[in-house]
């Protein structure tokens, strides 16, 4: 049996281990790894097997993993995908991949060149509402997207710094820019405004609420706006709408996609078409809007694709390799140069 193993044993990484947990049939859960011993052993205990260890490159040398989730904060990356890239060791990498897009860029050649079978951690790809939300999209030309997400502060320390986190488009909303991407395609400019003085903490020095302006190749517009100032869930209603000229479509990633304006003819089919695909996919039309509901957990699908891709060595049904997560990542990034320089920003997938 393939054995894996854990880098980063905290927050995301004991989401992915409530998964691992039912994999147990085609994956050894082999070691677990971070700089808090206490972590590491609990993911011992809670995994029933498996070694602790505070130093990768120790248990890389004593586990000898095929393959390895890397799960540290944004600003920890580098030093362990060069060293699993040269033991050529597959692996999954939580976003955003990095604060560094050289390093980024340099990584994914390498990873190309040593032919590695790799995903990260944009898990809305895999969720039951990406068909219905493809669809709608292939069937009515996009000429405007509205997207907000408001929220509070996560409480791990390195958040608050955008030196290491990044900053909120590039930590959290990153997930929305993603999605938006894998919807209607690249965007190609940004321009960003950010403010300050909402958030009033200790060591906190991000933006409180950013708001983007970007051109896409298709010709669409966006705004995405994100804040981290709220303190309440009625402080907005967060959301993604896809607006074409006849009717929209409103994504809340991971909860529900609603379809508004289309006739009963319209929302009979798209109902019966995607009953009939996916029996456990619910779309009812709901008063005005045809709408579906998410199921399950989507980040289950999205591990269990990079295991079952590294046991069959093959990679194609991962929907974030790493060099596309590298695109969000410039994506994201670009909108921090603009908020810096003041200026729009082109954005280049070198
Ligand atoms: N996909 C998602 O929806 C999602 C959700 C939350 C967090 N994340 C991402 O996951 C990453 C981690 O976030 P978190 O909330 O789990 O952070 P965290 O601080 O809770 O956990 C990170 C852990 O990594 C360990 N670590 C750092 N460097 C290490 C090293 N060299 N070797 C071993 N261990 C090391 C730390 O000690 C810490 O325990 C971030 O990039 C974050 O953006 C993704």
């Amino acid at each position: 049996m393939k054995k894996l193993a854990m880098i980063g044993c905290g927050g995301i990484g004991g989401y992915h281990l409530s998964h691992f947990l039912g994999f147990k049939d085609i994956v050894e859960l082999a070691g677990f790894c971070d700089l808090i011993y206490e972590r590491a052993e609990s993911f011992v205990k809670q995994a029933e097997s498996g070694k602790a260890y505070t130093d990768f490159r120790v248990m890389l040398d004593e586990v000898k993993p095929d393959m390895v989730f890397v799960c540290v904060p944004p600003n920890c990356h580098g030093e362990i995908e060069y060293e699993l890239i040269e033991r050529k060791i597959h692996f999954f990498v939580e976003k955003p991949v990095s604060l560094s897009l050289d390093m980024a860029r340099d990584i994914r050649d390498k990873i190309e060149a040593a032919g590695l079978i790799t995903a990260s951690g944009f898990q809305c790809r895999y969720s039951k509402l990406v068909e219905p939300n493809k669809k709608f999209v292939a069937d009515h030309e996009i000429v405007f997207v509205e997207c907000a997400r408001i929220g509070g502060i996560p409480g791990v320390d390195w958040w608050k710094k955008r030196s290491t986190s990044g900053g909120q488009i590039v930590e959290q909303t990153i997930h929305q820019f993603d999605i938006i991407r894998y919807m209607i395609g690249e965007p190609t400019e940004v321009f960003t405004f950010g403010t300050k003085g909402f958030v009033h903490m200790d060591g906190y020095d991000t933006e409180d609420l950013t708001t983007t302006a970007i051109k896409f190749e298709s010709g669409a517009l966006a705004m995405i706006s994100t804040g981290c100032y709220a303190v309440s869930g009625e402080s907005f209603d967060s959301k993604v709408t896809f607006s074409a000229k006849d009717c929209r479509a409103d994504l809340r990633i991971l909860d529900t996609f609603k379809v508004y304006g289309l006739s009963d003819e319209q929302k009979q089919e798209s109902s019966g078409l995607i009953l009939s695909n996916d029996g456990s996919m619910k779309a009812s039309a709901d008063g005005n809007a045809l709408v579906y509901r998410e199921e399950g957990d989507a980040g289950i699908l999205c591990d269990r694709t990079f295991i079952e891709g590294v046991i069959n060595g093959d990679g194609s049904k991962i929907r974030s390799p790493y060099a596309d997560a590298v695109k969000s990542l410039t994506f994201t990034m670009s909108c921090n140069i603009s908020m810096d320089t003041g200026k729009p920003v082109k954005i280049e997938y070198k």
